[in-house]
């Protein structure tokens, strides 16, 4: 009912879009390898919030990157997608990309860093960035919801 397609077709690895889904900012960021890298190396014991908060998956998976990420159309284990809504966890507001000590997202309303897989490093929120229920429909559209 809700559900939106967005064509991803012009995003480049190391940008993202935003676009609005039920009222709320939604970022769908096409990562690098080195952001992909970053994010693996963190062990899980590091992680604030060591729940992936991914609706895709069942309750109380991990947040490794592989659970933050969205599988690409013909390959399970890519883990170059990352959909999250964009809004931080503490009160609220939309953090900002390519920021941050943790090279992900900065919020500045109270000083919340997010690493490059949305999850909460530094600050006063109490989450990972939240992930919709999502997928590839075809190799250049993604449906939320
Ligand atoms: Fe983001 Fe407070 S709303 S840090």
């Amino acid at each position: 009912l809700s559900s939106i397609m967005v064509d991803v077709s012009g995003v480049q690895p190391g940008t993202q879009l935003t676009v609005k889904w039920l009222g709320k900012p939604v970022f769908i960021r096409r990562r690098t390898q080195e952001e992909i890298d970053a994010a693996r190396e963190v062990p899980i014991s590091e992680l604030p919030d060591p729940d992936a908060r991914n609706e895709n998956l069942s309750v109380g998976a991990e947040a490794t990157d592989a659970n933050r990420a969205l599988p690409a159309p013909g390959d399970e284990n890519s883990e170059e997608w990352l959909v999250m809504m964009g809004v931080c966890t503490h009160l609220g507001c939309v953090p900002l990309g390519d920021a941050g000590d943790f090279g992900g997202w900065f919020c500045p309303c109270h000083g919340s860093h997010y690493d490059t897989a949305g999850r909460i490093r530094r600050g006063p929120a109490p989450e990972n960035l939240p992930v919709p229920v999502a997928a590839f429909t075809d190799e250049s559209t993604i449906k939320l919801g």
